[in-house]
């Protein structure tokens, strides 16, 4: 793999967001990711990476894609990977987020991937243990490995990132998928619109470098990515929209509202996805302009990319550093 990535390589012991990487850091990432896109379409998907290492999944939210794919990622790497099952453990007696993460790391793993209702729960917990700590969404923090499996899926279909205009919309407020986009697409020079409801959009969104629109027509207006995100009820206290369907009216993508974009405009959506609340099933299943399987692929091959590089950066295994 080292042959494919660019040479500038990962130089931090955890992934706790996007802000803060430069483009070289991302580029390799991405470059790594895409090495092992193409292993995992082999037969032979296994490799020895990450042999001899114990990866452990601690997820306080619930999840489909990032869980799943981050224990995939790390067997096909050779580790040995733990899932703790929240809904079972000691947290449920009241165990704080740091208490279960200083028992984890007695154990003495290598990698802990981390979801947590909580903005900045996981960077906490990275001053706390001793281990490699992956951020797999946090609050309405950041989520790094969406960004880059986003960003993978649309290099792959454009060659570059640079000057593609991404329109991402919905429910900005409450996505760390959101803000970790925003930054890493800014970083390696795209253009980013955000499109949403008023009560929707961050008040100081434009401070991360990007122009907001409330109209959704006209902020779609020649897109070349079209980036639809989920209605997080959950995170709502009190209503932001008037109701369902006028949402979908306003704010749902559908094939109306999709011919404003460019004719060959991707459509993205990180999952899991409301149908008929912010994007219409006849758009979502579009063979043709909807990317949203490819971006579960890349989802795989990103979190091998991410734990590769933080374990070139372990103790080597007879005690030395690497
Ligand atoms: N996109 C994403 O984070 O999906 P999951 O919640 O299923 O992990």
């Amino acid at each position: 793999m080292n042959d494919t990535a660019s040479p500038a390589g990962y130089p931090h012991r955890h992934l706790l967001g996007i802000e803060g990487l430069h483009p070289p850091e991302i580029a390799y990432l991405l470059d790594l990711a895409d090495a092992y896109v193409e292993q995992n379409r082999q037969i032979d998907k296994k490799r020895a990476v990450l042999r001899g290492r114990t990866q452990v999944n601690l997820f306080f939210e619930a999840s489909t894609r990032t869980s799943t794919s981050f224990e995939l990622a790390g067997k096909r790497l050779g580790a040995d990977v733990i899932n703790m099952a929240v809904a079972r453990s000691s947290v449920q007696k009241g165990e704080t987020l740091l208490d279960t993460a200083m028992t984890l790391n007695a154990m003495h793993p290598d990698v802990l991937v981390v979801r947590h209702g909580d903005s900045g729960a996981v960077q906490l917990l990275s001053q706390k243990v001793g281990c490699a700590v992956i951020n797999a969404g946090d609050g309405a923090h950041e989520h790094p490995t969406q960004a880059l499996l986003d960003a993978l899926t649309i290099r792959r279909r454009r060659g570059h990132l640079d000057g593609q205009v991404v329109a991402i919309c919905g429910d900005i407020l409450h996505s760390r998928v959101a803000r970790s986009n925003i930054i890493l697409l800014n970083t390696m020079g795209a253009e980013v619109r955000v499109i949403g409801p008023p009560t929707l959009v961050p008040a100081a969104v434009e401070a991360l470098g990007v122009t907001v629109h409330h109209d959704m027509r006209k902020g779609l207006n020649g897109v070349d990515i079209v980036m639809m995100l989920r209605l997080q009820i959950e995170r709502m206290q009190g209503s932001y929209v008037p109701s369902l369907r006028e949402y979908f009216q306003l704010y749902g993508l559908d094939q109306s509202k999709l011919e404003l974009a460019k004719p060959d405009a991707l459509i993205m959506h990180p999952g899991p996805m409301n149908r008929g609340v912010e994007i219409d099933s006849l758009v979502a299943d579009d063979i043709n302009r909807s990317v949203i399987r490819e971006q579960v692929e890349m989802g795989v091959a990103v979190r091998m990319a991410c734990l590769d590089a933080l374990g070139r950066h372990l103790p080597n295994l007879n005690g030395a550093a690497s």
